[in-house]
């Protein structure tokens, strides 16, 4: 973990850079809309592995508020300075420091597969969430071509490359029966896994463009080519 956090310490001050042309802007709008299709509007959220506060931007921007964990402190403040109505700390996933039924909803994006224990997260997330409160988490999912990433990344590590993700992290990517049985076994109901992404922001334009058409395609006809998951679930009423 304490690798995780040196990393994202590093590249704090250029990660919003991948997010900030029209490619990264598509890519990670397309991520928060599907996790904001999960969750309900207005109410209390809190975001685990927030960053620099990109979701915990657009959650508020919808009228909810929220509260922003991640375990970088260079992250935290770049999230601090994003959203300055908005709370955020420095914590680890899997021990939450709120109350029980502190929240109405959950999100964690790109976070999860970094997490070393995901059974503890779920259950500290059923723990803080209200009853009736939602979750989604969106992660990348074990697929033939998501296999290849930590070997990727690995090997960029080696040669020296500063960029965000590159490193030998221990990641770990579910498949979509993974991810609902973590979910179930931590007590959420109406568990729900679909997969989204095909246009990934490292693709050249017109690739991207092409992918970007066909995006909404893929997801509903041919899931097994989108990378990404988004996994969702509920706290029961009582
Ligand atoms: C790829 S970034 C995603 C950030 C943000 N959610 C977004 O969508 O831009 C992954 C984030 O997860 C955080 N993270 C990794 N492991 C974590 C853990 N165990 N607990 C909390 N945050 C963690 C990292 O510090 C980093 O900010």
């Amino acid at each position: 973990m304490k690798k995780v956090q040196q990393h994202y310490d590093e590249v704090a001050d250029i990660y919003d850079e991948r997010y900030d042309g029209s490619r990264g802007k598509y890519y990670h709008g397309h991520i928060s809309e599907h996790v904001m299709s999960e969750l309900p509007k207005g109410g209390f959220l809190l975001d685990i592995g927030c960053g620099t506060g990109l979701f915990v931007q657009r959650y508020v921007a919808e009228g909810g508020r929220a509260f922003g964990l991640d375990i970088s402190p260079g992250m935290v403040r770049h999230g601090r300075q994003r959203c300055p109505e908005s709370g955020f700390c420095v914590g680890t996933a899997d021990v939450l420091p709120f109350k029980d039924g502190t929240f109405d909803a959950l999100a964690s994006l790109l976070a999860f597969s970094y997490v070393p224990d995901p059974e503890g997260m779920l259950r500290e997330c059923y723990r803080v969430l209200k009853p009736g409160g939602r979750i989604a988490v969106c992660t990348l999912s074990r697929t033939v071509f998501t296999s290849i990433v930590p070997i990727a990344y690995q090997v960029g590590e080696k040669v020296g490359l500063k960029k965000v993700g590159v490193g030998h992290f221990d990641e770990h990517y579910y498949t979509n029966s993974e991810i609902a049985g973590l979910f179930r076994e931590a007590g959420f109901t109406d568990v729900s896994v679909g997969r989204c992404s095909f246009a990934h922001l490292n693709l050249a334009d017109p690739v991207f463009n092409l992918a970007r058409k066909v995006e909404p395609i893929v997801e509903e006809k041919l899931p097994y080519l989108a990378y990404n998951v988004c996994a969702a679930g509920k706290k029961p009423e009582s």
